[in-house]
């Protein structure tokens, strides 16, 4: 184990553990462990404000224990007051905390997630299967690192992460706009979205009704948000992803070339993926890394996980590069 979480620790096992008992095996356990130790209090209200559980908790707290609560409230008794066990989330939202590295501490970071949507007419468009989940994870990562985070995503059904600035977009355009808009003052761009490569030329004001037996759209490149950030932006830290169902390593080298950026995290997509449902909407998924002079390998994992390593490889390649954050000295102006 990475940490140990007592939930709930009653006013008894926060006593045992103050005096370092070993006779049984949780108190056991705890003494003998060397990992981050966390207390979930649950107890009457009045056996917490006792002093003696009080003169506990202060030795634990000094000792480096995490305390996570208790929280207040009506209790199981029927009292009302402090004592009540913390509820899940915070619990695991305190717990995490343990394990934040903060390598981009001070550093702000945009990323880009999920699908966008093409409109072909008043009720029909153009998409791909992005869940937008390792974008939200990226960004979960980043935030637990340290960072100040803006995520500007598609539309996707996952909830909002703590502590970061969400942006709602719906296309292409609207993703490059929203972009440019937020882009002053970042740092570090991550572009996990699965941009729509191509939109419809003319968008039918009303329901396209069905008629001929063949109808033709006609597509028009969408903006490269990525191209288009690093090419404004040239000092910019800039992660681009490659989603492909062939040859990987060459199109992510390609990918690292022509789009300019720092590094390509590229996975396999559709029927070759490692994965038997194929990366998107999956949970997990396993990335190769390409930058400029190496690349590695993060094997399949959960995509909270892969988001956990990924940032940490950003901050080591952005530390060493020194890149600096983007200011108006630095915009280089693009021919309209
Ligand atoms: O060129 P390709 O679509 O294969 O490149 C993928 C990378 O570029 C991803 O990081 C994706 O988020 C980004 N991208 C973008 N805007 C587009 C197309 C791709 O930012 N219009």
């Amino acid at each position: 184990a990475d940490a140990i979480l007592v939930a709930p620790a009653s006013a008894d096992f926060l006593a045992r553990l103050t005096q370092g008992r070993a006779d049984d095996l949780l108190s056991a356990i705890c003494l003998a462990s060397d990992v981050p130790l966390a207390m979930a209090p649950a107890m009457n209200t009045r056996m917490w404000q006792n002093a003696a559980t009080q003169q506990n908790a202060r030795t634990l707290l000094a000792r480096g224990v995490l305390m996570l609560g208790p929280d207040e409230g009506e209790q199981a008794c029927g009292e009302t007051g402090a004592g009540r066990l913390q509820a899940p989330e915070v619990l695991l939202a305190g717990l995490a905390e343990l394990f934040q590295s903060g390598v981009l501490s001070g550093k702000t970071v945009m990323v880009t997630a999920g699908p966008t949507r093409e409109a072909v007419d008043a009720v029909r468009y153009l998409s791909n299967h992005s869940s937008g989940k390792m974008g939200f994870s990226v960004a979960e990562a980043a935030v637990e690192a340290g960072a100040r985070v803006i995520l500007v995503c598609g539309p996707v059904g996952l909830s909002t992460p703590d502590h970061l600035q969400r942006l709602n977009v719906v296309t292409a355009q609207e993703m490059f706009d929203t972009v440019m808009a937020h882009i002053q003052g970042v740092d570090i761009f991550i572009a996990t979205a699965a941009v729509a490569d191509y939109r419809p030329v003319e968008v039918a004001t009303g329901k396209t009704k069905k008629k001929a037996e063949r109808i033709q759209l006609e597509l028009e490149p969408t903006p490269d948000i990525l191209a288009e950030v690093k090419a404004r932006f040239p000092r910019l830290f800039c992660v681009g992803f490659a989603a492909e169902t062939e040859s990987l390593d060459e199109y992510a080298q390609d990918k690292l070339q022509r789009k300019g950026v720092e590094m390509i995290a590229a996975n396999w997509v559709g029927p070759a993926a490692t994965d038997t449902e194929g990366a998107f909407g999956s949970d997990t998924n396993a990335l190769r890394l390409f930058w400029k002079d190496g690349e590695s390998e993060l094997p399949l994992a959960s995509k909270d996980k892969l988001a956990r390593q990924l940032i940490l490889q950003i901050a080591q390649l952005e530390e060493m590069q020194g890149q600096h954050t983007i200011d108006d000295d630095k915009v280089v102006s693009l021919p309209a």
